[in-house]
């Protein structure tokens, strides 16, 4: 997804800081960077392509000034070419921005911008912007009036920066429904749509509200509302080291966030007193709805059978981008959970604005500051630190400690905090498998399908496990409820298709060695994801991860996602994929 930045910077060159600062936006997935900056004159250079071809290319650093801006764009509005990449300006050229999200009315306002004389360079929505802001310039607006009026023609979401050849000390944007904050450093200022962004620049952000215009000047930061009036913004300090959001010495951010998996469930386990008190708002609720996307509708799942079988409450299930079709029987007495890492998933925040004033509305969140924290009646915190990888592991399993921690409050349930208390020390012990996952992973390097199987609390593990596969490897990979196999998939399996069997001991173990025994006599090949005791699974199995034999059924989803994490990693390795930047995709989904 695109990703934008800028600063002033009192005694530095901007532009060697904006390409540090884009760089590290590379995770969002993009296909085109460009930077502008400010001196005596506006300078651009931008193209299509990785920050590595076009750097080497335009030697995107030797730009002067210390005002700029910088873009990572991910095509939606036009091809990713040299004139789609961002920055866009206007007639003149004198106008130069960047923009994050979409502009939905841009096909009128670009015929009737045409229709007066405008002449567009590029495919996109966002050129529309720069000849907004020149049209209202040259009805005898100032920079910041025109901006203001410019955002009144549009709808639909933005993060913008903008400037202007005529006002080289300053840079204004806006914020609409898409992520941006503010850096503060000791005389140098940043803006970027993203916190590991400007981490190594500055811990010092401010976190802007829909609709505030800001102006960045060499003298400091100025936030508007919509109107005009200045807003006093706190300063929060970022408590993530900028190491948190480096790779460590690992190869990849994905396989560093897998193994930080014990420490985020550590740290999101101390979130307990938080989780308390906000459970004491919920006693007039009588039924729960679960809302999100992607791996965070798998934690979900797993809350719908855990708040059923724990706390005893009816719990439906939506997907984010379908639960405006279903939203209807909201009622006062729902409590309506999201979960969200990043807080800004376009889909699960316009499933909240449904839901707003008809239910209560809880966000499970890992980036502070993030729309979903701003706009639900109550926010409870993952604490799982930055992550990179656009695989969610890490804010998975943290999710997941969240959901069982206001389980088990709910629910007064002692017993299942001393469990959650273990996990992280399980997760050790699945890690220190890593070499036998490793070992296994090229026999199915070329592999056309997979299918993942699981019943009750590991169906969420399988749908999980064939997620991250097809993400990160391209392999085609389904998760099954285990007893759904005979309604139809079994016509698929043969001869040396891969099933990975999530077969933890408890109520559903001896069901899904069944389905083990039916996919075996097709021909599968089976890998058994099981307690290391399980002699059953370790003989139907043609690969076997044993895990520690105490993890319950209950708790399961927790430990069990872990080498399946590890299985897709080294899948992707072995096929030569960069499992941190998966084409097509991209870390925060802000479109619907
Ligand atoms: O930020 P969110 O948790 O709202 O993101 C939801 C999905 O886009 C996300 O989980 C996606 O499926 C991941 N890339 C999966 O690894």
């Amino acid at each position: 997804m695109c990703g934008i930045v800028g600063c002033i910077l009192k005694d530095k060159k901007a532009a060697p800081i904006l390409l540090d600062c884009v760089r590290r936006l590379e995770y969002r997935g993009y296909d085109s960077v460009g930077i502008a900056t400010s001196s005596s004159s506006i300078n651009i250079k931008k193209d299509s392509g990785k920050i590595d071809e076009v750097h080497e290319k335009l030697q995107l650093d030797e730009l002067p000034g210390k005002v700029g801006i910088a873009h990572v764009r991910w095509a939606t509005h036009g091809l990713p070419t040299r004139e789609n990449a961002h920055p866009h300006t206007d007639c003149d050229n004198k106008i130069v921005l960047v923009h994050n999200g979409i502009i939905e009315n841009y096909q009128e306002l670009k015929d009737q911008l045409q229709e007066e004389g405008h002449h567009f360079r590029s495919d996109t929505d966002t050129e529309v912007i720069a000849h907004l802001v020149e049209k209202q310039m040259d009805g005898g607006n100032d920079f910041e009036e025109a901006v203001r009026g410019a955002t009144q023609k549009i709808k639909g979401s933005y993060a913008l920066a903008i400037i202007h050849a005529d006002y080289p000390d300053t840079i204004i944007g806006v914020r609409k429904e898409s992520p941006l904050i503010l850096g503060v450093g000791d005389d140098d200022y940043f803006l970027a749509s993203d916190v590991p962004a400007i981490l190594e620049e500055t811990n010092r952000v401010i976190y802007l509200d829909d609709d505030d215009i800001f102006i960045i000047r060499s003298d400091g930061i100025i936030i508007k509302d919509v109107n005009g009036h200045i807003k006093e913004k706190n300063i929060d300090v970022i408590n993530w080291g900028p190491e948190m959001a480096q790779k460590g010495g690992y190869d990849h951010f994905m396989i560093k966030e897998i193994h930080e998996q014990p420490e985020a469930v550590r740290n999101t386990l101390s979130e307990l007193d938080e989780i308390e008190k906000t459970v004491k708002n919920f006693s007039k609720i009588n039924r729960l709805c679960f809302v999100a996307c992607g791996t965070s509708y798998h934690a979900a799942m797993v809350g719908k059978y855990l708040f059923e079988e724990l706390v005893g409450l009816p719990v439906d299930l939506a997907l984010a981008s379908e639960f405006e079709f279903s939203a209807g029987a909201l009622r006062p007495d729902t409590l309506v959970i999201f979960i969200t890492q990043s807080g800004e998933t376009a889909d699960t925040m316009k499933a909240m604005e449904l839901a707003k004033g008809k239910s209560e509305t809880l966000a499970i969140v890992n980036v502070m500051g993030s729309r979903a924290t701003r706009e639900a009646d109550h926010v409870i915190y993952t604490r799982a630190g930055p992550e990179i990888g656009v695989a969610a592991t890490k804010t998975y399993v943290s999710q997941l400690t969240c959901i069982y921690l206001l389980a088990a409050c709910m629910a007064r349930d002692n017993a299942i905090l001393d469990e959650l208390g273990k996990v992280p020390d399980y997760m050790t012990t699945v890690l220190e498998q890593e070499d036998f996952i490793k070992e296994i992973s090229p026999q199915y390097r070329d592999a056309q399908d997979f299918f993942f199987i699981g019943r009750g609390f590991s169906y969420p593990t399988a749908m999980e496990g064939a997620l991250k596969l097809k993400e990160i490897t391209y392999i085609h990979g389904e998760g099954y409820a285990a007893g759904e196999l005979k309604h139809g998939p079994l016509a698929l399996i043969s001869e040396g298709v891969p099933v990975v069997a999530v077969v933890p001991p408890g109520k559903s173990h001896d069901r899904t060695m069944g389905n083990v025994k039916e996919v075996k006599a097709r021909g599968a090949r089976v890998i058994g994801l099981g307690s290391q005791m399980d002699t059953n699974l370790r003989s139907e199995s043609h690969d076997m991860m044993g895990l520690d034999d105490a993890i319950s059924e209950l708790i399961s989803p927790l430990v069990y996602v872990v080498p399946l994490q590890l299985l897709a990693y080294y899948i992707s390795v072995e096929r030569g994929i960069n499992p941190d930047q998966p084409k097509n995709l991209a870390k925060c989904v802000t479109v619907v």
